[in-house]
C-alpha cells in the first residue's frame, strides 16, 4: 500500500542544505500497525509528512494505493489528504473557537457531505471515542486526553484507510497516552494502516512493527 523506493528528502536553511532522509526505500503493507522511533532531528517528522502526502520527495518514487504521490498535484495531494488519510498530531491542532461536534466535522464540510450526514456521522465518532456527553465542549474546556479524542474522531469521520500520527501520546500523561493507544489499537483491529512517530518504547510496543530513523536512513527493528 504504501511503497517508497530511494526517496531523499533535504532542507535548506541559511543556505546550507543538509539531507535529512536518503535513499529510503521502504514497504507498509495494509493494515499494519507501524512505529517509528529515532533521536530527535533525526527525520521522523519528515518521514511521516512524506507518508501522510504533506510534503514530497526530493528525488525517489512514493507509491500510495498503487498511484505515484510523487507526479501528483498540489489539488490531488490534498485530496488523498481529505480523502485517504487521517491525522493526529502531538498538539491535537483543533480550532480552539469551535466546539468538539464542530471541530470533528470540517473534514466533512471540506469533502462535502450533506449537514445531516455530516452531524450523525460526527455523532458517531465522538460517541466512538467516548465524547458523546463533550460534543458542546470547546478544546479549551477539555482535557488534554479529551482534546485528542476529538483529534482522533476527526481523524476518523472521513474513514481513512490510513492514520498518521505524530507523537499522539507526545502531551499527555502516560496513563492517558496508554488510554489512546487503546483507541489506536481499535482502529487497528478496524482494518485501519497506522503509521505513528512516538519516543516512547512502552507506546511503540503497541505497534506490530518498529522502524527506526537515524543518519538519514530507516532501518527496521522488532517484527512481532
Ligand atoms: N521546514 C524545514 N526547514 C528546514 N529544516 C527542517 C525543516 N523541517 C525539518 N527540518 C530539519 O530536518 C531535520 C529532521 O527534522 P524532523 O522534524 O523530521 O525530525 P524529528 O525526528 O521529527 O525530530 P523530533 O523528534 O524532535 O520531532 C532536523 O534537522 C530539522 O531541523
Ligand atoms: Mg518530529
Amino acid at each position: 500500500m504504501i511503497q517508497l523506493r530511494r526517496v531523499s528528502k533535504s532542507y535548506t536553511a541559511f543556505a546550507h542544505a543538509s539531507v535529512v532522509l536518503r535513499d529510503v526505500t521502504l514497504d507498509i503493507p495494509t493494515g499494519q500497525f507501524v512505529a517509528i522511533m529515532g533521536p530527535s532531528g533525526s527525520g521522523k517528522s519528515t518521514l511521516l509528512n512524506l507518508i501522510g502526502c504533506l510534503d514530497t520527495p526530493d528525488s525517489g518514487t512514493y507509491e500510495l494505493f498503487g498511484q505515484h504521490v510523487d507526479q501528483m498535484s498540489e489539488d490531488q495531494l490534498s485530496m488523498i489528504r481529505l480523502r485517504r488519510i487521517g491525522f493526529v498530531f502531538q498538539s491535537f491542532n483543533l480550532i480552539p473557537r469551535y466546539t468538539a461536534l464542530h471541530n470533528v466535522e470540517l473534514p466533512m464540510i471540506y469533502a462535502r457531505v450533506d449537514p445531516a450526514a455530516r452531524t450523525r456521522r460526527a455523532q458517531r465518532a465522538l460517541e466512538l471515542v467516548g465524547l458523546s456527553q463533550k460534543l458542546a465542549h470547546k478544546p479549551s474546556q477539555l482535557s488534554g486526553g479529551q482534546q485528542q479524542r476529538i483529534a482522533i474522531a476527526r481523524a476518523l469521520v472521513n474513514d481513512p484507510a490510513i492514520i498518521v500520527a505524530d507523537e499522539p501520546t507526545g502531551s499527555l500523561d502516560s496513563t492517558t497516552g496508554h488510554e489512546i493507544m487503546h483507541l489506536f489499537r481499535r482502529m487497528h483491529a478496524a482494518g485501519k494502516t497506522i503509521v505513528m512517530v512516538t519516543h516512547e518504547a512502552d507506546i511503540a510496543a503497541y505497534a506490530q512493527r518498529i522502524l527506526y530513523v537515524k543518519d538519514g536512513r530507516v532501518s527496521e527493528g522488532v517484527l512481532r
